[in-house]
């Protein structure tokens, strides 16, 4: 078995799922928090940009679709971080001094993913402002839920049309864009090694039995 990373600073275990539109984030989440919680484990499932009152007003904004002026690239990736400030400083540091288990539905890959490789912002800008943001919070483990735009994309628009959603600003961004961000996933993926890359365009089942794979490694239990 390899041993995992931990965040040896905190008792509790930080895990993000990043990936790109529609790839089922949401839905391996929620089996990872009853897979935790049936261990004993006390969870907080969270997400970005939001999982505050504060952060979720900046998501609000980060993600309309129709602004008086358009936004900068700058202004957008300084929001990501803003969002991201006050989500650690209120949520996930003291999820994991008190012991948590904190499941985040994307963090700072995504903004590498996204406003690096998609909006073109220099990389080691984004890297300067994960180290004031972030300090000693960094995710032990991340699952990168991967799958062509043709999977990923089909069911996000289908999932939109069926709850009646707007497209968000993100959404509607075109295919080259996406490509670039899918892209910055798998490159980070590739380096870094608290990843763990699922191909989401699997079976559900196959998916969840990847997701109980990293989180049994994490947590010492046979299967
Ligand atoms: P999310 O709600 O996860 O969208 P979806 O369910 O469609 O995957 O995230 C909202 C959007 O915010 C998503 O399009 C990606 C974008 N985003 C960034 O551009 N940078 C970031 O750092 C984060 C956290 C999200």
């Amino acid at each position: 078995m390899s041993s995992p990373q931990t965040n040896s600073r905190f008792k509790g275990r930080f895990i993000t799922f990043e990936g790109g539109e529609g790839v089922g984030k949401s839905t391996n989440i929620g089996f990872a928090k009853d897979w935790l919680e049936a261990h004993g484990k006390t969870v907080v499932v969270t997400r970005e940009p939001g999982g505050t009152p504060i952060a979720e007003k900046i998501r609000n904004d980060l993600l309309k679709a129709h602004h008086e002026e358009p936004m900068a690239d700058l202004t957008e990736l300084l929001l990501v971080f803003a969002a991201r400030a006050q989500h650690i400083e209120s949520v996930i540091r003291p999820a994991l001094e008190r012991g948590d288990w904190v499941l985040c539905d994307r963090f700072t890959d995504s903004t590498i993913a996204y406003q690096g490789y998609g909006r073109g912002l220099p990389l080691e800008q984004i890297d300067a402002l994960r180290k004031l943001v972030q300090q000693h919070v960094s995710p032990d483990c991340t699952l990168l839920l991967d799958a062509p735009l043709t999977v990923g994309m089909g069911r996000a628009s289908r999932r939109a049309a069926e709850n009646n959603e707007q497209t968000d600003r993100f959404e509607s961004e075109d295919l080259a864009f996406f490509e670039k961000v899918r892209e910055g996933f798998l490159a980070l993926a590739a380096c870094e090694p608290r990843f763990t890359l699922i191909d989401a365009s699997q079976p559900l089942e196959v998916v969840q039995q990847a997701v109980e794979q990293q989180l049994r490694e994490m947590i010492g239990v046979q299967s």
